[in-house]
């Protein structure tokens, strides 16, 4: 817990920045409740899936190789699930759809995988790299899913507040291969505000089926994610980590929140972070943008 983890109060919801997944989840019983999470080998993945089972859910737990997968579910005891998944090949996120059809139904999907800040420029079928794997790979697999989840499940998009870095005009859509003035933290922004857009469309696109899709900003917490970022800024992350930033426990805590709690079954469309509601960019409150990124989403779908 940091300086600031114990000095922020507690919104409207009774949880705020310091609560943590299990504080968020005491007392509720998942038993009978299946959840898919995907990049459950690492952060808050592994911790959003630990708190699930402990809960009494079964997670079908994805990460980009089988051993990974199993690895990360071996731990989540009963009937944990682990599905290989790698989001930036669509032929493996098919072959993760099919996996998953061919088992029980689903409660709720977390998409929490993600990459950040990549220094250079990488690509995956002709379009950036964190585009393609923070959104894209989770546009095919969670719309490969919807088919497959039960009544009242809830979809779990992870967004971040770096969202709010996203190019001028929210998506480049004529610059998605991010070859035009490519930077890490813009293209992350993109990515992210992304994430946030497919969680409104999706929303609308469920409207009167009971079923919700929300995004989340988790807080900052050092985990794996800085991985690409330069060695300054983790000496800096560093030094602020126990003042300012969240622990993994903190961190897993907005999405499980969001994912599972009885007070957060109706609210859909939403932005949420430290376990409340929250303003999001102007951006990400565009429902027209939001609906092209669908409509252009399903385009690169349909020839990757
Ligand atoms: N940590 C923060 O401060 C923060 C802030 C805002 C938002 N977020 C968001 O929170 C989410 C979780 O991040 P984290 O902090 O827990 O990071 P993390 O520890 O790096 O975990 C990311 C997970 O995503 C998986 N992943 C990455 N690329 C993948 C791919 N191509 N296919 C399948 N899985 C892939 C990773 O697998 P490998 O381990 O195999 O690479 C790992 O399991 C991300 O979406 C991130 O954008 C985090």
């Amino acid at each position: 817990m940091s300086l600031l983890s114990s000095l922020k109060g507690k919104g409207p919801t009774g949880f705020g920045y310091g609560s943590t997944a299990e504080q968020v989840t005491e007392g509720l019983d998942l038993s009978g409740k299946r959840y898919l999470v995907t990049g459950v080998s690492s952060g808050l993945g592994a911790e959003t899936a630990r708190v699930l089972a402990l809960r009494g859910a079964t997670v079908v737990g994805l990460a980009r190789s089988q051993e990974k997968a199993d690895a990360a579910v071996a731990s989540l005891g009963h009937e944990a699930v682990g599905v290989a998944c790698e989001l930036a090949d669509p032929a493996s996120v098919r072959a993760a759809v099919g996996t998953v059809l061919e088992g029980d139904t689903l409660d709720g999907i977390i998409a929490n995988a993600g990459i950040m800040a990549l220094p250079k420029l990488q690509q995956a079928h002709g379009y950036e790299l964190q585009f393609f794997t923070n959104h894209i790979g989770h546009f095919l697999l969670v719309t490969g899913l919807l088919g497959h989840l039960r009544d009242g499940a809830r979809v779990v998009m992870l967004s971040s507040a770096a969202h709010q870095m996203a190019p001028q005009g929210g998506i480049e859509f004529e610059n998605l291969s991010g070859e035009r003035a490519y930077t890490g933290w813009r293209a992350y922004g993109q990515a992210k505000l992304s994430n946030l857009l497919f969680a409104r469309e999706l929303s609308r696109r469920l409207e009167g089926s009971g079923k919700t899709a929300n995004a989340v900003h988790p807080g900052v917490i050092a985990t794996n994610l800085g991985r690409h970022m330069n060695p300054l800024m983790n000496v800096g992350m560093a030094v602020a980590n126990p003042l300012f930033m969240k622990s993994i426990p903190e961190g897993a805590a907005t999405q499980v929140y969001v994912a599972v709690h009885p007070d957060a079954a109706s609210v859909s469309g939403e932005y949420w972070a430290d376990c409340n509601l929250k303003g999001s960019s102007a951006y990400g409150r565009d429902l027209g943008l939001a609906t092209r990124l669908w409509e252009r989403s399903e385009a690169i779908a349909a020839e990757v």
